[in-house]
């Protein structure tokens, strides 16, 4: 159970995906003007378009041809649809071409592929561009490789690329426009004012996405649906989005939200304390604490392989979950009816895998990351919050809930926490300890240096090595460290973070003198690929 979108107080304007990896740019970008954007697999059926009652429809880009037999396309009857209810569609790059072929106009393999930064001149007066005179040039960014080169009837060319291929398209009267380069991306500086002035002054859309209303609305939802006699509980992870989608839902149904966290001994230095303070003194969720610490290091005894690991911690996770729920049905005579999970836009929004594939629809969860993956048996319906929402989005609706700052911008942290850290054998000496307080000691450097915010992920790694060293006159056999530290939007890429020398030295140093058992530092200076951000 999510917010319904037809409730949400703004138009709509709803992006038909057909697998550009800009799509979900563009609905983030539309949601970023306070307009409310949902992006929908673009062979979804008419049904399920017109459902949703967009006022604008826009046409994403794709890797396809518009030959080739399966490429995707939108429903018959779109066309009419659009038409006769007088939603303007704008079709980016593919969906510029499918406009066009759909339309009986043609669309062509290019004599020359157009990719990266491109000149476009005006050669029509337009909506598209109203400030721009005839002759005026623009940088965008292309990416394709066919051409529209004949427009179907009522269609007039806008702007060309200094190449000659058409750019811009419009038919004023039917309402329909495309663009052959992506107006989404920074690299086409005009762009945004171009989709900004497209939506409000060609569509004339009202905009009207507060993260306020969204939260109102959330709420009357959690309430209409949650009977009054029925309990509701999630797991906290001590991350930012389960702890905005139990806030959301303490709000609505108050201690009939029943919240445990699990402390399995792979927390960071003080975190069990740090996050339980944030959510009984800030937030004051009820939740209960489960100390977890041993049952989790007997059974990581031994164990080296990450996939091992990883298995190991979802399955001992989701014993404790059964058993707090166990519990609660006792206490409360009913089992628990619902499970919140915090769930994001990203998760869920399919899109076209790329041609060759032998896939018709994607969805970009990544499996080996949910750990934690709750018990199918259990029968709970799921409240889902924040299903409609990106991540920003969500650091907002914490914000106005009163969630600390510092907390809505905390590094990501993996599921299987320290476990994925220490290499090998976590329950080996005093691994778990000395890199609680290395990884501590850096990132507290980062803090104070001002560097947090601008760094995506960081953290200290337990290599299960030692190394000769000299400390005080003594010959030394002990560990060596790796600091990690990756700039990224989404995880999914990410490159290593440039240092300045004297913060390294400064942060070996503190290391190496505070931390009993390390004689080395290093850094990684792998990007990812081919590493991944995690060393296990
Ligand atoms: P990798 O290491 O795959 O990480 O480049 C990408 C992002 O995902 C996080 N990560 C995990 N998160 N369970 C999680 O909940 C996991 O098993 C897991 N493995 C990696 C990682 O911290 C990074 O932010």
């Amino acid at each position: 159970m999510a917010m319904d979108p037809k409730r949400v107080k703004s138009d709509l304007v709803l992006i038909l995906d057909f697998g550009s990896q800009y799509t979900h740019l563009i609905t983030r970008r539309i949601r970023s003007l306070s307009i409310f954007s949902l992006c929908l697999n673009g062979t979804s059926s008419l049904q399920t378009i017109t459902d949703l009652n967009p006022s604008v429809v826009i046409l994403s880009g794709g890797p396809h041809s518009v030959h080739t037999p399966d490429s995707p396309s939108f429903p018959d009857g779109f066309i009419q649809w659009a038409q006769s209810n007088a939603v303007p569609v704008l079709g980016i790059c593919y969906g510029l071409q499918l406009l066009v072929h759909r339309l009986g106009g043609e669309v062509r393999v290019g004599n020359t592929q157009e990719y990266g930064r491109m000149e476009i001149h005006v050669e029509n007066q337009s909506a598209l561009f109203p400030s721009a005179k005839v002759g005026h040039n623009q940088i965008v960014w292309m990416s394709h490789g066919d051409e529209a080169v004949t427009l179907p009837s009522g269609f007039n060319v806008v702007a060309r690329s200094q190449q000659g291929a058409v750019a811009a398209i419009e038919n004023p009267s039917a309402k329909f426009y495309g663009l052959q380069y992506h107006p989404e991306v920074t690299h086409t500086p005009e762009g945004m004012e171009t989709l900004r002035h497209f939506l409000f002054d060609v569509c004339g859309v009202a905009a009207g996405w507060k993260m306020e209303d969204v939260l109102e609305e959330e709420i009357k939802v959690i309430n209409d649906t949650v009977g009054p006699e029925e309990h509701v509980i999630c797991a906290l992870s001590g991350g930012v989005d389960s702890t905005v989608a139990a806030t959301i839902v303490h709000k609505a149904i108050g201690n009939r939200l029943h919240c445990v966290f699990v402390d399995n001994g792979l927390l960071r230095y003080k975190e069990r304390e740090r996050v339980m303070e944030t959510f009984e003194k800030d937030l004051h969720l009820p939740v209960v604490c489960v100390d977890a610490v041993d049952q989790f290091l007997t059974k990581l005894k031994g164990v080296t392989d990450p996939e091992v690991k990883r298995k190991i911690i979802g399955k001992e996770f989701i014993c404790i979950f059964d058993a707090f729920a166990q519990e609660l049905e006792k206490k409360l005579g009913s089992k628990p009816s619902y499970l919140v999970q915090g769930t994001l836009y990203p998760d869920v929004i399919e899109s076209c895998p790329p041609p060759g594939s032998g896939r018709t629809h994607s969805h970009t969860i990544k499996s080996h990351h949910n750990v934690g993956g709750l018990p199918k048996d259990m029968k709970l319906k799921l409240i889902e919050p924040l299903k409609l929402l990106f991540k920003d989005e969500v650091r907002q609706l914490g914000k106005i809930m009163d969630v600390p700052e510092g907390f809505l911008k905390r590094h990501p942290f993996p599921g299987p926490g320290l476990a994925v850290r220490v290499l090998g054998d976590v329950t080996e000496g005093n691994a778990l300890e000395i890199l609680r307080q290395v990884d501590e000691i850096f990132i507290q450097s980062i803090k104070d240096a001002g560097l947090y915010d601008v760094i995506w992920q960081a953290f200290a790694v337990f290599l299960p090595i030692r190394s000769v060293g000299v400390q005080g006159d003594q010959r030394t056999h002990s560990h060596v460290v790796a600091l990690r530290a990756v700039t990224s939007h989404d995880g999914m890429t990410a490159d290593w973070y440039y240092f300045e020398h004297k913060f390294l030295d400064d942060v070996s140093r503190k290391i190496c003198n505070a931390v009993r058992g390390v004689n080395r530092v290093v850094q990684d200076i792998t990007s990812k690929p081919p590493s991944t951000i995690e060393w296990e």
